[in-house]
């Protein structure tokens, strides 16, 4: 039995109208559960042709010889597209004018960077054609020994992590902090190459027609996709068409459009055909991104009051050999813990791998897992328990800038999270709980955090002479429920009911909005939306106070309500006029209005802006076998408005077994003399299954941010993955006595005798 969300929402958001804030089903709910929603592979333009990627088996070295004769003469084989006949190309697929840009192989030349890039692209009348064909290319390699692992080479500190985060940072003295400290920790920890893993792989279908492009492909930014293709293609951006309604899932790795989706396009070109590229799941695990490995050593030190004198991050990461996206995993120190003194610092090593990629909370998830054992670590050594010792140290302003928060209900999240699990029952010392069948049981907690972000989208309000509403923006379902949030928005800002009003989304001739990543597509598509339709509501104020014949006449300074179709005079509700009539009046067929999102630079510079929350998690295992069971998983977050508690709390699941999956299942095992993933498979690469998956609760404490944008809201899509690993991994400390420090937690791990 899972119980329900608990949602209540304070007075002073009423005034936003109906829709927000209901737990409404997805709009999207029968297509998918009926097999309708199209996907990008499920589209089949007339005359179209399968192409298929063949890969490299080496990480490094170049391709020698491709047997393209034996391919082309396969039945039903129409073009091999190699180094030697790819069509041209208008920008070199290296350079990089942005941070927001990822270098690609698109066959520019022979050289092989890491295991599974792309070689060649074999098209074919039908996909068993193609697939045999690349099977036949049969390449030979000029093979040079893989650089692979944290210690395969010198490292250097790098210019920038993440998206342009600067990779050093510090506030206070570490040192004299470290020294003036009555108890210290130096622990290290290491956590494993992960990848994205979305159920729906990298796919494309392109169509050309002269220099126009019609594409459908899975993308989190429809914008920068459509930049990135007419760079590369010479074309301006109005000529590509993209539609991307759909994803099963991204996690980060449909952000920027990736090589082998910009191959499916180059082969189209040559062939002159529409072309559908899909790749096999193997195949995601090197061109399209992963979460880097990581090895991060933390120093704390504490007084004899378990006040926090420092904190020591380090991060040591790897990026490819030819790009430069590196996981900012010691970020995760700079948000959660008042420390006089906070150091973060990243170093990076250059390794034969497909570039790591924003994953999942990126930084977060790495950095978390490790701050949350070392505060636990710490609070041990300080005789503390774990949640008195994290509000002991509770960060009033945030620590590494000093500047206030715009909002932030943490002690809330750990009052009723505490209160709901039952954590003041929980035995300071480890190893001291069992349960009837003779498992141990740990209870284990962390804090979850997640930066507040915003970016720039735009939206199209219309009213029609109907006095039914459209609102339009370049958004689409990646799985999370945007599609049903947006539309509760949009309603309530055009003062009408679903039924009224249609939103559009999933195409890229749609106004822009934006990225669906950073967990920040609501905040930013729903700011837009919703100015869109104050916008438009505004017209139509304007055209009714300014008609003498009209109830609204002279309104003033009053103002007017949307609401039903109607605008309603705010100091006399029973004058009123239709937005059909104020049309008509106006002798308009409809009305529109654009509304944008940007974040408020004077807020922003302000303001630490940050969505936050409180995991607490109970493990059982097997003293005999090691066995480790996730029993019970509760979470209270604060992440501003609820737009739709229904699917908040199914985004917030989604992030808590992420984080369990990421203590206790996932990791890609490298084969260290090939360079090669050997689990590149959906059977060998762990997640959790249902079974794994314990009874979990999500609490969403009510938060009101009048600062992060005109909704308050903050993102709920990446923060439970950040307190959920940490809780476990702690868990797994309390039941066992055994801290394990490498990331997933193995039986072997805590198969080792009773240490006390
Ligand atoms: Mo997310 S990792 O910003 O899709």
């Amino acid at each position: 039995m899972v119980p329900e969300i608990s949602l209540t929402q304070s007075p002073s958001h009423s005034r936003h109208g109906s829709n927000i804030g209901q737990p409404l089903t997805r709009r999207d709910g029968i297509l998918k559960v009926k097999g309708e929603a199209r996907y990008a592979a499920d589209n089949h333009p007339p005359g179209m042709l399968y192409a298929v990627l063949a890969v490299s088996h080496i990480a490094r070295g170049r391709v020698s010889f491709l047997d393209v004769r034996a391919a082309k003469s396969h039945p039903g084989v129409v073009d091999v597209m190699t180094p030697a006949n790819k069509p041209p190309l208008a920008e070199d697929p290296d350079a990089k004018t942005n941070p927001f840009m990822f270098r690609l192989d698109l066959l520019q030349n022979d050289l092989v960077r890491y295991a599974n890039q792309p070689i060649a692209v074999v098209i074919a009348e039908t996909l068993e054609a193609a697939t045999e064909g690349a099977a036949l290319l049969s390449p030979r390699y000029e093979t040079q020994p893989p650089r692979v692992g944290l210690d395969s080479n010198e490292s250097f500190v790098p210019p920038a992590v993440g998206v342009g985060n600067p990779s050093e940072l510090r506030r206070g003295d570490v040192e004299a902090g470290l020294a003036a400290a009555s108890r210290q920790i130096d622990a290290t920890y290491e956590t494993p190459t992960q990848y994205h893993n979305a159920m729906e792989p990298h796919a494309i279908v392109a169509a050309w027609d002269g220099d126009a492009l019609s594409i459908d492909t899975p993308s989190q930014g429809l914008a920068m996709a459509q930049g990135r293709i007419a760079g590369l293609f010479g074309i301006s951006p109005e000529n590509i068409h993209i539609r991307s309604p759909f994803l099963g899932g991204g996690f980060g790795s449909k952000g920027l459009i990736a090589g082998p989706q910009i191959l499916g396009i180059m082969a189209a070109r040559l062939v002159g055909k529409p072309v559908k590229l899909v790749l096999r799941r193997e195949q995601m695990y090197g061109p399209v991104g992963h979460r880097a490995p990581t090895r991060q050593r933390i120093r704390i030190g504490a007084d004899n009051a378990g006040a926090l004198t420092a904190i020591d991050h380090h991060a040591k990461t790897v990026s490819s050999s030819f790009d430069d996206f590196f996981e900012p995993a010691a970020d995760a120190s700079h948000t959660l813990y008042a420390s006089p003194a906070i150091a973060t610092s990243h170093e990076a090593i250059r390794v034969d791998t497909g570039t790591p990629l924003f994953m999942r909370a990126p930084g977060e998830a790495t950095g978390s897992i490790a701050l949350e054992s070392a505060i636990d670590e710490a609070a041990w050594a300080c005789g503390m328990d774990p949640l008195a010792f994290r509000i002991r140290n509770y960060a009033e302003v945030e620590p590494i800038s000093g500047k206030p928060f715009s909002s932030k209900a943490l002690r809330e999240c750990y009052r009723q999270g505490a209160e709901r699990f039952g954590w003041s029952q929980r035995p300071l010392t480890p190893r001291q709980l069992r349960d009837e069948a003779g498992l141990l049981v740990g209870w284990g907690m962390g804090t979850a955090t997640f930066p507040a972000l915003m970016f720039q989208a735009e939206a199209r309000a219309v009213i029609r002479s109907d006095g039914s509403g459209v609102m339009e923006t370049g958004a689409h379902d990646m799985g999370q429920g945007a599609w049903t949030a947006f539309a509760q928005i949009a309603a309530d800002s055009l003062g009408l009911d679903l039924a009224q009003m249609e939103f559009k989304a999933g195409t890229s001739d749609l106004p822009d909005a934006g990225i669906a990543g950073g967990s920040a597509h609501t905040a930013t598509a729903g700011t837009a939306i919703h100015n869109a339709g104050t916008a438009v509501i505004a017209r139509l104020e304007e055209l009714a106070t300014n008609n003498e014949r009209s109830p609204l006449f002279g309104a003033g300074n009053a103002g007017v309500i949307a609401r039903n179709g109607r605008l309603f005079r705010r100091d006399d509700e029973t004058r009123s006029e239709s937005y059909a009539d104020i049309l008509g009046h106006a002798g308009l067929t409809q009305i529109e209005a654009r509304g944008k999102s940007t974040a408020d630079p004077a807020s922003q510079s302000t303001y630490a802006m940050h969505a936050h929350g409180a995991v607490f998690a109970e493990v059982k295992v097997d003293p005999d076998l090691g066995q480790i069971r996730v029993t019970r998983l509760i979470g209270a977050f604060a992440a501003g408005r609820i737009i739709n508690p229904r699917l908040v709390r199914s985004q917030i699941f989604g992030g808590m077994i992420w984080g369990m999956s990421f203590a206790l299942h996932e990791q890609a095992v490298m084969d260290r003399r090939s360079g090669r993933t050997l689990n590149a498979n959906l059977a060998e690469y762990h997640i959790p299954v249902n079974a794994d998956v314990p009874p979990m609760e999500a609490l969403m404490i009510d938060e009101h941010d009048p600062y992060v944008n005109a909704l308050g809201i903050k993102g709920v899509g990446e923060i439970g993955i950040t307190g959920s690993a940490g809780a476990v991994a702690n868990a797994v400390w309390h039941a066992t006595g055994i801290r394990v420090r490498r990331f997933p937690i193995r039986i072997e791990d805590v198969l080792t005798p009773d240490p006390h």
